[in-house]
């Protein structure tokens, strides 16, 4: 029997950062719809009911293929502006302090969308969002994994005008058979700018990509990281380091890492002593913002209160964020659950 004091509300209100958010992986059907309607894009659903109904995923690439569709109608800077603004505003609402955000920039210019325009929307939403709503926030630029090193490498160079909007470089797009070391090149420049480094790895891949992520990429978190539970040489290393593993537990079921969430090892990776966090992935996809996906533990992998300080703790200790910023907020999680 599941705690019956720890509410939906309860868990809504615990002050908490989001690490793990693909802003494209939030564009809710009614904003594609609208976007879309005012670009001129065609879409090939008649409703927005009808692309929900579409979002029945088998892998990881059977979603990727709808995420990569539904972006398309994402054309001027105030799309990615509505885009930005109505995931802070819903983040927001489920207790989302601080916010560290992923982009996929060459999920846009290759259709012709200038690299400003993604980051200038994008970054107008933020401001706005820290001002009117007190989130912090930071931005990471993925590479795109199923594309070249090359291609990774111009995007580096189209981001460093910007340096100072982005606090990070990540990882992501279809694992299997896309290793974490094809990046090295990339990864080394990218930290010569001062850039931090996350990477999606044993999502869908082998634990050996978590290895690589971490020895050649030189990653200070690891994205998802579930398949870590199968290398006990591995478990070793992530909970001596405490490395931060951002797991997302609705994407995991949604995308078939684990056949139901029963079988999710979340409460397990917490037990080995591991840093994880809880994170939407791509909430508009998947049926969850974050807040929802720390129902769903509760629900059906018996979190405790005590659990869900832990991780909430272990977000903000995880983040990019300053000492000042991260201790103040730690110090909000402290006083909620004394409360
Ligand atoms: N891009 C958006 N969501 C992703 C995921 N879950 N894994 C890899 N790449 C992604
Ligand atoms: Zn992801």
């Amino acid at each position: 029997m599941r705690d019956q004091s720890i509410t939906d509300d309860l868990l809504k209100g615990i002050p908490k950062a989001e690490l793990h958010i693909h802003i494209e992986g939030s564009l809710e059907p009614e904003l594609m719809f609208e976007i879309a309607g005012r670009n001129g894009v065609p879409l090939r659903y008649a409703s927005v009911e009808e692309v929900r109904s579409a979002y029945h995923f088998t892998d990881l690439q059977s979603f990727l293929d709808l995420y990569y569709e539904g972006m398309k109608v994402l054309l001027n800077e105030q799309d990615f502006y509505d885009l930005t603004w109505a995931y802070l505003q819903k983040t927001s609402s489920q207790g989302v302090r601080h916010a560290e955000i992923f982009f996929d920039p060459q999920a846009h210019t290759g259709r012709g969308v200038a690299f400003e325009t993604v980051i200038g929307g994008i970054r107008q939403a933020l401001l706005d969002g820290e001002r009117l709503l007190g989130v912090s926030s930071a931005l990471i630029m993925c590479f795109l994994r199923h594309l070249s090193a090359e291609s990774a490498m111009e995007t580096l160079s189209q981001a460093l005008p910007y340096r100072e909007w982005i606090a990070g470089v990540g990882l992501d797009s279809s694992e299997v058979g896309h290793p974490p070391e094809g990046f090295k090149a990339v990864f080394d420049e990218a930290e010569k700018y001062g850039f931090r480094r996350v990477a999606h790895a044993g999502e869908e891949g082998p634990p050996e990509y978590i290895w690589q992520a971490l020895d050649i990429l030189q990653v200070a978190r690891i994205d998802h990281g579930v398949r870590c539970m199968e290398d006990q040489k591995l478990l070793k290393r992530l909970r001596e380091e405490q490395v931060p593993l951002t797991v997302c537990p609705l994407s995991n079921v949604r995308l078939r890492v684990f056949d139901s969430i029963q079988e999710h090892p979340l409460k397990r990776m917490l037990q080995e002593g591991l840093c994880v966090t809880i994170n939407s992935d791509d909430p508009a996809y998947f049926g969850g913002y974050v807040a929802d996906n720390y129902c769903t533990v509760r629900d059906w992998l018996r979190f405790t209160r005590e659990d869900f300080q832990k991780v909430a703790g272990n977000s903000f200790r995880a983040s990019f964020l300053g000492e000042r910023r991260k201790r103040q907020l730690l110090s909000e999680l402290e006083t909620y659950f004394a409360s």
